[in-house]
């Protein structure tokens, strides 16, 4: 049994990843219809990827239904600090479990840099959120990534080394013990929602940071374990491009955003995943 546990889980690390971020734009109803339409079209030429999807989260449960008959899993935007209780507007952990998530999007830049300061989160309230999905079924997908002007200044590594180490330092033995499942997504905030070529990373920079965020994984982790902690690539990802980002050295899937909710634009997508070349677990 415990085999066949195992055996799952490393075909689990060996697929490609598409993680579908439908962040706020479609309601409960469109929610269902997307779902359905990319569940038909999701066919057993691409079950060498694993699909996931992310919905607002009054359409979780809906969602999950449509979609797990597919082979497609469940994924949070988001999830809440402690457990259930007396914390009104509040969804811990337990209830996105058993809405029957799988992966939960943590640290979005679109929550890290929010207009209000006040709403902004911290890498300190990002970690007890890893924390907290590390010690549970869900799998975290880590997002870190620089800024335009950070990346003017050349802060590009310092960027992501401070949301790395801030957003995975300190966490407890048990979250470490498990860190292997962790995703960990680079997307350049200055890529994210860009309909510009210009204003997309090119597959040497994408390997660049690709790098840079092994090297910060190894400064935290051992080695062992930070080998197994899956990158994958966010930012503007469209059937056109997709293939360029997977054949990455490091690269094991994407974050697909506003792509992710046009149907026709995901069966491109995932044909695309299906027949690309595969590339390294590790950087070169
Ligand atoms: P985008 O979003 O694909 O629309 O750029 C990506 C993301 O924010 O995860």
């Amino acid at each position: 049994m415990e085999g066949t546990m195992e055996a799952q889980a490393q075909q689990h690390m060996d697929k490609r990843l598409v993680i579908c971020n439908w962040k706020a734009y479609l309601g409960i109803a469109e929610s269902v219809r997307t779902a359905e339409a990319i569940a038909e079209s999701f066919s057993d030429s691409e079950k060498g990827c694993l699909l996931a999807i992310a919905p607002t989260n009054l359409a979780l449960c809906r969602v999950g239904e449509i979609i797990s008959k597919a082979g497609i899993s469940l994924c949070a935007q988001d999830i809440d600090i402690g457990g259930k209780g007396a914390k009104t507007g509040s969804t811990p952990i337990e209830v996105l479990e058993e809405a029957g998530c799988e992966f939960a999007i943590i640290g979005h830049s679109e929550r890290r840099h929010r207009k209000a300061p006040e709403t902004k989160e911290s890498d300190a309230l990002i970690n007890r959120k890893l924390d907290i999905c590390l010690n549970s079924q869900i799998i975290p997908i880590l997002c870190t990534g620089e800024t335009e002007e950070e990346r003017y200044r050349g802060a590009t590594n310092n960027a992501i080394k401070k949301q790395l180490v801030g957003g995975l330092e300190g966490i407890s033995a048990e979250a470490k013990e498990g860190i292997e499942k962790l995703i960990v997504a680079y997307e350049p905030v200055w890529a994210i929602s860009s309909n510009r070529i210009s204003r997309i990373p090119d597959v040497t920079e994408v390997n660049e940071a690709c790098k840079m965020i092994r090297r910060h994984l190894y400064s935290l982790f051992v080695k062992e374990k930070a080998d197994r902690i899956r990158i994958i690539y966010g930012g503007s990802v469209e059937p056109a491009n997709v293939s360029a980002y997977l054949s990455v050295n490091g690269i094991r899937g994407v974050l697909v955003g506003k792509a992710g909710t046009d149907a026709a634009k995901m069966e491109a997508m995932l044909k695309a995943v299906g027949s690309g070349p595969v590339a390294q677990l590790l950087p070169s």
